[in-house]
């Protein structure tokens, strides 16, 4: 079947720079110097994204000699589905149900021919669904499972870490460490069987610009150039635009994703991070949001609650009319939504594009942003 990707429905442009980021800057006082992650992560790969670790493992998984077909779920963002579309995988899409989980009998149905190899799961926003059984229903076919964990980093570094929790038994888990934690790029990868990735690390003279990126230190000195009207550009931060594509008919995916490593500084961000204080306060933020957001002309939340092991990377939140999602974005809100989903039969997916928004829980919101996204949906009326 040959992919479709609708077209966004939104430009960034039409909106003012947000107060509300939907994803933490980097403050030095958020790093756990004194802690270090690395005995936990020593089976990871630090990629340089999370679409170029799905790539890998896609790589890696794919059968010599045989005809590769994967069943990806059909609400996704283009960037989970365009490495096999690169790798040259038959793709088929799945539907989903309205809470974001998968009806077994439909996976059934759709493995009856016995010609599916491989099926990506996803963690959605950093919610299980039904993914725990649906991967022991995968178990009874001869699949290879690819793991989603892009929004569910927590969940991800359980693969190695001795907490004692139980992970799900799957061919790779995949991450994305810039959603959740403040860095500029990374991805992460686990694969069960051993494969020895060849990635290429940047320069140290490109690692020293990112690390000059992060810290705020090219963005300060355009801001004092533009306050002297000079020139806005210094074009210093060149590096992290992304390349232009050499496939027009990828959006996202660039083949030198998959040999390229992480920053450095990414992977020792990660390792100093405070996960357990990240786990916390985003779960503190999420129940403050709900149990404050009171407005049903507006929308509702897709999960109401938390279970244990819910660390949430946003809240998916249901809008009555698609006309709300200018109204937010215009308050400085920064929601996101899957708008360039690929055209297939999943009504809820078609429908998701427009009316599914991801409201930001992250753990630098302050109290006041807090009640600004609050107040604002809230105050939003027909
Ligand atoms: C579910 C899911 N999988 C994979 C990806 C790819 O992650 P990255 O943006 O780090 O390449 C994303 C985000 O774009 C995503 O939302």
């Amino acid at each position: 079947m040959v992919v479709k990707f609708l077209n966004p429905l939104a430009d960034a442009s039409q909106f003012p720079a947000p107060s509300v980021a939907a994803t933490p800057k980097f403050r030095l006082r958020d790093l756990d110097l004194a802690q270090h992650t690395k005995g936990d992560v020593r089976q990871t790969t630090f990629t340089r994204n999370g679409r170029g670790a799905i790539g890998i493992a896609g790589s890696a998984l794919k059968k010599k000699n045989a005809k590769n077909i994967i069943l990806i779920p059909a609400y996704h963002c283009p960037a989970l589905v365009e490495p096999f579309i690169w790798l040259d995988y038959e793709i088929r899409f799945y539907p989903v149900k309205p809470d974001l989980s998968v009806d077994i009998s439909v996976l059934e149905q759709a493995m009856s021919k016995g010609d599916i190899t491989h099926c990506v799961v996803v963690r959605y926003f950093g919610f299980g669904q039904n993914n725990n059984e649906v991967i022991q229903f995968l178990h009874t076919r001869p699949v290879e499972i690819i793991e989603d964990c892009a929004h569910s980093l927590f969940r991800f570094v359980d693969h190695f870490s001795d907490s004692g929790k139980q992970v799900p038994d799957v061919s790779a888990s995949i991450c994305s460490i810039n959603k959740i934690l403040p860095t500029i790029d990374g991805g992460a990868l686990y694969l069960k069987q051993k494969y020895e990735a060849q990635l290429t690390h940047v320069g140290w003279a490109e690692e020293a610009k990112a690390c000059a990126f992060i810290v705020g230190i090219p963005q300060f000195i355009s801001k004092i150039k533009s306050v002297f009207k000079k020139v806005a550009n210094s074009g210093q931060n060149e590096v992290f635009e992304p390349a232009e594509n050499e496939d027009i008919a990828l959006r996202y995916f660039q083949p030198i994703d998959l040999v390229s490593a992480s920053y450095r500084n990414t992977k020792s961000i990660f390792c100093h991070s405070n996960l357990k204080l990240i786990r916390k306060k985003r779960r503190k933020n999420f129940e403050y949001i709900i149990n404050n957001v009171n407005n049903p002309d507006v929308g509702t939340p897709l999960f109401t609650s938390l279970n244990e092991e819910d660390i949430p990377y946003v809240i998916p939140f249901l809008l009555t009319d698609e006309k709300f999602f200018f109204d937010i974005r215009k308050k400085g809100i920064q929601i996101l939504r899957w708008e360039e989903v690929a055209v297939s039969e999943c009504q809820v997916s078609q429908n998701y594009r427009s009316r599914l928004i991801q409201i930001p829980c992250h753990q630098q919101l302050s109290t006041k942003q807090l009640n600004f996204i609050v107040n604002t949906l809230n105050e939003l009326h027909p």
